[in-house]
């Protein structure tokens, strides 16, 4: 398959994210027109190590590049000071510099972790993301967004920090779970809802054979994906504007990843879909979309097996008034007003602060009496 790049325009701050089948292999050559010296850091997490870092290895060593690793524990609870104590000390034990590079070689919580280590040590190491999983492919790895969550929330402490390249790999995603793989395809469709209608009725074709497996499809959805957002952050890349897009349906999600304590109960992308068909729902009510809009929205989902609904997720949630609450303590909160991503329907979502609490209490409660 042909290797497909998507540039991303920041100055000197640019950088490619090549995307394609075999790119693991590549890695030394990809990575080689980057490198002082000939040896690099690679931080990535047990259970990706067991799959993909002995590939990686392999495809440095091909070009003589000699790597030394960290494997962290997988999962989000690796994602906090720990965490960044522990990568930040490695890298500085190891004695590397500033002019050599890190790869963060796992989904998002390594990437967000390693971007971020990459920042604050010595001011600032060069980094390459190769996302492992379809969530870090289409979104998490690329626009330069990495941090760390701490006890008051989420992403809370972080830096903007481009990578110098991202290796985006399809084929490293034939070891997603199903489940992991449809989480991070709540990401994908996102980009459609959000700016792409075109997208988003070829995802309603095609999505189903990516899911089975389509390598060609998959690296489509990711291009188009990784162009919609490079196009976005390139207009505004520390989200003063026009980045707010990006999180359509992200308010919700926000708040019942809370509910659920960050745990196995909501993936991040199956509460991204979940807070997608909120936000088409509420767009509706408000009469800001056609009534059809979330119908096609939610079928789609459901097609692809999807969460679609609040409930879908299983166990004990807050009330109305409670998941309210819960978004209010979203990063999009200016002066204790809620900022909304809505749609005008399906490829046109516009931010506003304009949306009566009301309507929204009552698509939830609506959304919650269903359970
Ligand atoms: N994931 C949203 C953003 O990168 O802005």
């Amino acid at each position: 398959m042909t290797i497909q790049t998507v540039h991303v325009p920041l100055g000197d701050r640019s950088y490619d994210v090549r995307i394609g089948t075999d790119l693991l292999c590549r890695a030394g050559a990809e990575i080689a027109p980057l490198l002082q010296r000939k040896h690099v850091a690679v931080i990535t997490e047990d259970r990706v190590a067991g799959l993909h870092l002995a590939g990686l290895h392999a495809g440095l060593a091909a070009e003589g590049i000699t790597m030394s690793s960290l494997s962290l524990p997988p999962g989000e609870g690796t994602k906090n000071w720990d965490g960044l104590t522990c990568a930040v000390e490695w890298l500085l034990s190891e004695r590397f510099e500033r002019r050599d590079v890190v790869i963060a070689l796992g989904g998002g919580v390594i990437g967000d972790l390693v971007g971020f280590a990459s920042a604050v040590t010595r001011r600032g190491l060069r980094f390459v993301q190769v996302p492992t999983s379809l969530l870090a492919q289409v979104d998490s790895s690329v626009g330069g967004k990495t941090g760390i969550n701490t006890s008051h929330g989420k992403n809370l402490v972080g830096a903007f920090h481009q990578p110098s390249l991202v290796l985006a790999d399809v084929d490293l995603l034939d070891s997603l779970s199903t489940r992991d793989f449809l989480a991070g395809y709540g990401e994908v469709v996102k980009y459609g809802l959000l700016g792409n209608a075109n997208f988003f009725e070829w995802l309603e074709k095609n999505a189903l054979s990516m899911a089975m497996g389509d390598a060609g499809l998959r690296a489509e959805a990711v291009r188009v994906s990784v162009q919609m957002k490079a196009d976005i952050v390139e207009r505004d890349e520390t989200e003063q504007g026009d980045r707010a897009l990006l999180n359509l349906g992200h308010t919700f999600c926000h708040a019942l990843e809370a509910a659920t304590g960050y745990s196995d109960r909501l993936l991040h992308g199956e509460g991204v879909a979940i807070g997608c068909a909120l936000a088409f729902e509420v767009s509706a009510q408000a009469g800001l979309c056609s009534q059809e809009d979330p119908s096609r929205v939610r079928d789609h989902l459901k097609k692809m097996g999807m969460k679609t609904d609040i409930r879908d997720i299983q166990g004990d949630l807050p009330d109305a008034d409670g998941l309210l609450d819960l978004m209010g303590q979203d990063k999009k909160v200016i002066d204790g007003a809620l900022r909304y991503i809505m749609v005008r329907g399906i490829g046109q979502a516009f931010v506003t602060s304009d949306i009566p609490r009301g309507v929204v209490h009552s698509v939830l409660q609506d959304a919650l009496k269903g359970r």
